[in-house]
């Protein structure tokens, strides 16, 4: 089999640039280990900045989004049992974000390429990728039972954290940057109408908790925990009384409670690797990097980088142009560093902390005040929230 570009992973990042190299004339192959059910049932992200959704809407595959998903214009700091609205629109010249869960945006991006012809290979084994740092570098794989090589020009390694194609990378020729935090969160889905309009995410002495939403009928909330904690130490009334507590308002507002019918649990890590590109192998989204949850920027990351790597391919096809994929990387970390510091530091002005003592809490105390009340402060949590601009 040959291609122009190998992609192997159908995740966002996969998934996206798959569609806009289709879209610049760009032939492409999407190699996937997990079957087609498993990518569109897995509960990942929800919030879509404004560049993501706009993405999303100029490559046609925003329709359902548009029609189906929560724009919301700010959303809520909970602590000292009081709501701090971040009005994000006002403080970022009318820019929004839109809750939509990501594996509806997998669905619609699938959907949209086996329609338009384009090829994903789902449940592929044994992936590993040769001659990258050639002019031919290939794939080889399994697939059903037999092996197969896909040779290509270039190769987009968009296979998430635990993928193949970052180790492909010899280990003198990479950095790795990472942080790992001591607690993770546990997420649920419940059937209950929202509790809130808006994203509360709420400092509490016990921990940190999240109100967000899937659809009129559907809540995702999540709380702090131990990152070893199993399901079984979380029944559902010991999620309750944690969210009740963590949630708690002096006026009155009351969390809507109702069945629980999904849970896990999730790390929280920082980390990234350096340089993003390895001869003709690229790497984008978890691949490349990761970020805590807190500030809903790993999905938006993919989307950006695979934007910059198809611009780049663009170039080059259309001229043979090859300093835009030369710059891929310098362009692609800048982003990713500014969304690394901005996770990080929601994440440690949100959580508790096991070596938390008395000053710590006061110094977050003094922050969160500070990003609540003051209208400098609250326009950077802001703009960076909703996506700094793209270009
Ligand atoms: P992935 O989604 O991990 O996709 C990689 C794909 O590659 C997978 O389908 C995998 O099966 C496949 N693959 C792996 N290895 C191979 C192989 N060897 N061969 C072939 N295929 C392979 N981000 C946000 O922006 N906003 C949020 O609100 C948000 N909330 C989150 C909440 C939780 C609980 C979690 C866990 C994450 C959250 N994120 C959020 C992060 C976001 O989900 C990820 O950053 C995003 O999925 C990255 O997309 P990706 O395509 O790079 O990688
Ligand atoms: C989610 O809805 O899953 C979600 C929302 C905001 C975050 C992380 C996850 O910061």
């Amino acid at each position: 089999m040959r291609t122009q570009v190998g992609i192997v992973g159908a995740g966002p990042a996969g998934l996206l640039l798959a569609r806009l190299l289709q879209r610049a004339g760009i032939d492409t192959v999407v190699l996937e280990s997990r079957s087609r059910e498993e990518i569109e049932a897995t509960i990942r992200a929800g919030v879509l900045e404004q560049g993501t959704v706009d993405m999303l809407n100029e490559c046609g595959v925003g329709a359902r989004m548009m029609r189906e998903g929560a724009l919301h214009r700010g959303i809520e700091l909970r602590f000292g049992g009081r709501a701090h609205r971040i009005d994000l629109a006002a403080l970022t010249g009318g820019r929004a974000i839109m809750v939509y869960a990501q594996h509806e945006v997998i669905k619609d991006l699938v959907a949209a390429r086996l329609e338009s012809g384009g090829r994903i290979l789902f449940g592929v084994e044994g992936v590993s990728l040769q001659d990258v740092d050639t002019r031919a570098p290939s794939i080889h794989f399994r697939r059903n039972g037999g092996a197969e090589r896909l040779e290509c020009d270039f190769i987009a390694g968009c296979d998430g954290f635990h993928g193949v194609s970052r180790p492909t990378i010899p280990s003198r020729l990479r950095r790795e940057f990472v942080r790992s935090y001591p607690f993770g969160w546990l997420g649920i889905l419940v059937e209950a109408p929202p509790s809130s309009d808006e994203l509360v995410y709420a400092w509490h002495e016990r921990g940190f908790a999240l109100v967000s939403t899937r659809s009129p009928q559907i809540q995702r909330l999540y709380v702090q925990c131990d990152p070893q904690d199993v399901l079984e130490q979380w029944p559902d009334e010991r999620i309750w009384t944690e969210l009740r507590a963590r949630l708690a308002t002096t006026d009155g507002w009351k969390l809507r409670e109702g069945r629980i019918f999904q849970k896990g649990v999730v790390a929280m890590r920082s980390f990234v690797v350096e340089p993003m590109q390895h001869g003709r192998l690229f790497l984008a989204g978890d691949a490349a990097h990761i970020v805590p949850p807190t500030g809903a920027k790993g999905l938006n990351l993919a989307a950006a980088d695979v934007r910059v790597l198809a611009r780049a391919l663009a170039a080059f096809y259309r001229s043979g142009d090859e300093a835009p994929l030369a710059a891929y990387s310098a362009v692609a970390l800048r982003r990713v560093w500014r969304a690394e510091h901005f996770s990080w530091w929601m994440t440690s002005m949100l959580h508790r902390f096991h070596d938390d003592d008395a000053f710590s809490l006061r110094l977050q105390r003094a922050q969160l005040e500070y990003v609540a009340g003051s209208r400098a402060a609250s326009t950077s949590l802001a703009e960076n929230y909703v996506g700094l601009p793209w270009d």
